[in-house]
């Protein structure tokens, strides 16, 4: 088939197996080397290593979001503390700390729209992505902005690198529901613009809260900026990536925070180091949640 089209597809399916692989998915769909995939085709599922009820994930299809709405899914059982008294205590996870955190989120949001604070500065925004998850999840990822996608939807990481992003979930042994989801920014900044530290300092204080709500055991920073809002720093990706920092919730309360590369980063810069930095990081996160090490996948050609 010499359809250019067709072939870019193609390239893309590939693309995004082998990047499943590398980040440990075992279960992408399986294509014949001799056979070119057809894009009709029925992908082959092998079945997931471990029973987590995770939604199949399936090949990409340009300009469509393959991320799955919330559903319910049991919650990540809570390590156990760990006794040290500078970090912020985790929940018992029971049902009335969730909904009690539910509710406090849900309060915090509306209190959002009311005040609209992206009102002081530029936006091209038509929906407030405010975050989703477990309320009281062990771990927090913190992007940047939305993206199209995400304004039109109304949830965070629901475009490219959002479906990266629950291919690392997943790879963690982890599904979007069990943990929670937000930017720093929560409306779409214009041209997908970089926030500027003012419009970063105004909506800090809510994003503080809502970690503050949940009470994480573990922030995980996506890309430069959300980093640096975190840490107030102006360090480099180089210099913070890969090494645990801590984000002061409030005067000698912190959690855990490891920055790592934002989805988008590595899909620019698809290359087997960035893949496995990233993994790294995220397997340094399950190790501090208590989790079994995840095992990455070996290359199908050795
Ligand atoms: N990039 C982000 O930083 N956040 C999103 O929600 C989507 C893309």
């Amino acid at each position: 088939m010499d359809d250019p089209g067709f072939q870019r597809l193609q390239r893309l399916v590939r693309q995004h197996a082998e990047t499943s692989r590398l980040l440990g998915v075992d279960f992408v769909p399986a294509f014949s080397r001799q056979a070119p995939a057809s894009l009709h085709a029925q992908p082959t599922l092998l079945p997931p290593k471990t029973p987590t009820p995770v939604p199949p994930l399936t090949p990409e299809v340009p300009k469509q979001a393959q991320v799955a709405a919330p559903t319910r899914i049991d919650p990540l059982p809570k390590a156990t503390p760990a006794g040290k008294p500078v970090e912020a205590t985790p929940r018992t996870g029971g049902t009335k700390d969730r909904a009690k955190a539910q509710l406090a989120l849900d309060e915090l949001k509306a209190r959002y729209e009311h005040e609209a604070p992206h009102k002081q500065f530029v936006t091209a925004h038509t929906r407030i992505v405010f975050g989703e998850g477990d309320p009281i999840a062990r771990v927090v990822f913190v992007g940047e902005a939305p993206g199209e996608e995400e304004d039109r939807t109304g949830r965070p990481f629901v475009g490219r690198s959002g479906e990266l992003l629950t291919k690392m979930l997943v790879a963690m042994g982890l599904a979007r529901e069990q943990v929670y989801i937000c930017n720093v920014m929560k409306t779409r900044p214009p041209d997908n613009a970089t926030p500027t530290a003012t419009e970063i300092a105004i909506c800090e204080p809510y994003l503080r809260e809502q970690i503050g709500i949940i009470a994480p055991e573990a922030i995980v920073t996506l890309g430069l900026p959300a980093a640096r809002a975190l840490l107030h720093t102006q360090e480099s990706m180089t210099k913070m990536r890969g090494r645990w920092r801590t984000y002061e919730l409030s005067p000698g309360v912190v959690v855990p925070l490891m920055p790592t590369f934002h989805p988008a980063y590595v899909l620019r810069n698809y290359t087997e180091e960035t893949r496995g930095q990233v993994w790294s990081d995220l397997c340094d996160v399950v190790e501090k949640l208590g989790m079994p090490r995840p095992v990455r996948a070996k290359p199908a050609n050795g």
